[in-house]
């Protein structure tokens, strides 16, 4: 297991939305609840200029792997995240574990990452990003 963080920003004035692709399990959300802003064939494909920030921010939030993040920039990043006092693990219907609150991961060769929020994890063994889920359960139409 080699774990790669990455993350990337596109601002606007008043907004920062973070994209990790690592955590991305693509349900698709993003772009088909806001196509003016998430392109996905686009580079970039965030597009902040295609709807005021608070709608951004509100699709932002509706992403389910915690993938896509906001915040505002009168703030800082750590005051815009929900910090939950238990970790909760939520096992989606045909889909990941999305693990809610503070984890700590370590890989085989002493590796090790702090995920603050969301994380989603596969549960069918078929991701190329493990432990990370990366979608492929929509490909093989994973059950379970
Ligand atoms: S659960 Fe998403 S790739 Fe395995």
């Amino acid at each position: 297991m080699k774990i790669k963080p990455t993350k990337r920003t596109y601002e606007s004035d008043d907004i920062v939305v973070v994209w990790q692709p690592s955590l991305c399990m693509h349900s698709e959300k993003c772009w088909r609840g806001l196509p003016d802003v998430f392109q996905r064939d686009a580079k970039p494909w965030v597009n902040t200029d295609g709807a005021d920030d608070k709608r951004i921010k509100e699709q932002v939030d509706m992403c389910p792997s915690r993938a896509l993040s906001a915040y505002w920039k009168n703030q800082e990043a750590e005051n815009s995240f929900e910090h939950a006092d238990i970790t909760h693990i939520e096992v989606s219907k045909n889909g990941p574990l999305i693990v809610k609150g503070k984890i700590k991961i370590s890989d085989s060769e002493g590796n090790t990452e702090i995920k603050e929020r969301n994380t989603a994890l596969c549960r069918c063994g078929a991701s190329n990003n493990k432990p990370f889920c990366d979608g492929t359960h929509n490909k093989i139409d994973f059950k379970g």
